[in-house]
């Protein structure tokens, strides 16, 4: 690639306020065309037209929950990254607002990158990643020719933000690491600051450094946590955070081989419980686990809300999937996931849909696993709740082509998919025994919580119409039903 060619391809990239602004008007009819899709979905957030990944910023202020995500409104393959963002106060209505970032300046020019949000004394103190492409030569990306920059901006309402203010730039992170150093978010501990960051070392191992601050503005370099042994390539966005005294370092590593069934998507996404003496610069982490065994979950971040709860959203997708979503030829690509509340138990982290989606229950049937299929359900967007006396074999068809089965003899959880998976085919997760399945049905979602959420698979799903029985194809399991058809939450 020449010189102008790579200036194009960064011209492609960058967008200001009034660009988007002039695009967004001749958007009207995509956008029309978007809310007539079958599988534009009921209950999870997505975007008007384009792209969504990484839910950013996330935080409640002043009663208002500010849900910011990466986004690309006007391409459905992403690459042009704003900060998107949606508000509620009540997780079930939702004002879909102006994107609040835009990739045009010289410290993000090639896109406004993930990153979180931190509220102190009435302000929120955003940071995230300014990516830059050096344009001057070829350069691979990963060990020279980028920066990705700290940039730090405030707001005193989370809808009108200060200027950019660059905190740190490449030179400032350590000579062994790679250009892959991004995704920042806060810990607070006895009156310090930490600052988590996802990176990828010269040496291909990822890690996650920190940085320690106390006015949230100059940030010194503080410390890596890694594994003992390599743990793929890169760790992308972590997040720090107590639950019940327990430290929990989430990050997504990419690059760990597939074993078994373990670490079946192309990058992963879990955590370690983790204990670290900031002081004395030392740390010990427990076993990764993953978060959820899907098809479609990445990037999650965490924020505590005002009634103290933890409560995390995932990016419903992931990046450099080797098979295309059907809907990228209906305009728009991926959602972010149900906000979910984490408790934890022993170092295991369940999480559980928020109860606010409660609200959105509509008729109620009860019945019995044996009974089930007398019943007749059918619909795409639905609560399931099997509480199981007996755990045995079961194939549960939850739509044309879409199984939930166990195998108690290899005490083997599978997501089996058709058609309706696109490419896509199962996912699984090794279980001793089943006590409970709640099932969150979407047009074109699935959310599945196992053993009281200590085990999720969250995936995309595609049927068409009227292929939405809901039955069950081998019924040894024992368990009571509690069945809900759902209504949708508002985006105005
Ligand atoms: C994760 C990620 C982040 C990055 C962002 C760019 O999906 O790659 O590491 O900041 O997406 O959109």
């Amino acid at each position: 690639m020449d010189v102008k060619q790579l200036k194009l391809l960064n011209k492609e990239l960058s967008m200001n306020q009034e660009e988007y602004q002039k695009k967004y008007q001749e958007y009207a009819s995509q956008r029309e065309k978007v809310k007539q899709d079958p599988w534009r979905l009921h209950y999870h957030l997505m975007p008007e037209t384009g792209w969504v990944n990484d839910p950013n910023g996330l935080c409640q202020f002043k009663g208002t929950y500010h849900i910011y995500y990466q986004y690309s409104p006007f391409d459905v393959e992403g690459q042009t990254k704003l900060w998107g963002h949606m508000t509620s106060s009540d997780l079930i209505h939702f004002k879909q607002g102006e994107p609040v970032l835009f990739p045009d300046s010289r410290v993000d020019e090639r896109g406004v990158y993930s990153g979180s949000a931190f509220i102190k004394d009435d302000t929120i103190h955003y940071f995230y990643t300014g990516n830059v492409k050096l344009i001057d030569k070829e350069y691979d990306y990963i060990y020279a020719g980028r920066e990705q920059n700290l940039v730090h901006v405030e707001s005193q309402d989370g809808y009108h933000f200060s200027d950019k203010e660059w905190l740190l730039n490449q030179s400032d992170y350590p000579q062994e690491m790679s250009c892959h150093i991004r995704d920042p978010k806060i810990y607070e501990k006895d009156d310090r600051y930490y600052m988590v960051l996802g990176a990828r070392s010269m040496d291909d191992q990822g890690c996650v450094l920190i940085y320690e601050g106390t006015d949230l503005k100059d940030w010194q370099y503080k410390m890596c946590i890694t594994t003992n042994e390599p743990f793929g390539y890169m760790w992308e966005c972590p997040d720090l955070f107590d639950l019940d005294h327990q430290q929990f370092l989430l990050t997504c590593p990419q690059g760990l081989p597939h074993v078994g069934y373990r670490y079946e998507n192309v990058y992963q996404s879990g955590y370690f419980p983790i204990e670290i003496d900031f002081k004395n610069q030392t740390y010990t982490l427990k076993d990764f686990k993953e978060l959820d065994y899907g098809f479609d979950f990445y990037a999650p971040q965490t924020f505590e809300d005002e009634q103290g709860r933890r409560i995390l959203i995932g990016w419903m997708g992931l990046p450099d999937i080797d098979y295309t979503n059907p809907t990228c030829e209906r305009g728009w690509q991926h959602a972010l996931t149900m906000p979910r509340v984490l408790t934890q138990q022993n170092g295991i982290i369940h999480q559980s849909p928020v109860e606010e989606m409660k609200a959105l229950r509509q008729s109620h049937t009860q019945t019995t696993v044996s009974n089930f299929n007398d019943c007749h359900l059918n619909g795409y967007v639905f609560e399931m709740r099997l509480a199981i006396q007996k755990s045995d074999d079961f194939i549960l068809q939850l739509r044309k082509g879409a199984y939930l089965k166990y195998d108690q003899s290899l005490k083997l959880l599978t997501l089996a998919f058709e058609e309706c998976g696109y490419g896509r085919e199962e996912r699984h997760i090794e279980l001793e025994t089943i006590n409970n399945i709640w099932i969150y049905s979407d047009t074109s979602a699935l959310e599945i919580y196992i053993n009281d959420g200590s085990y999720v698979l969250t995936s995309r799903v595609y049927s068409l119409e009227n292929e939405d029985n809901i039955q069950f194809i081998k019924s040894h399991m024992e368990a009571t039903i509690d069945f809900y058809k759902l209504s949708s939450i508002i985006v105005k």
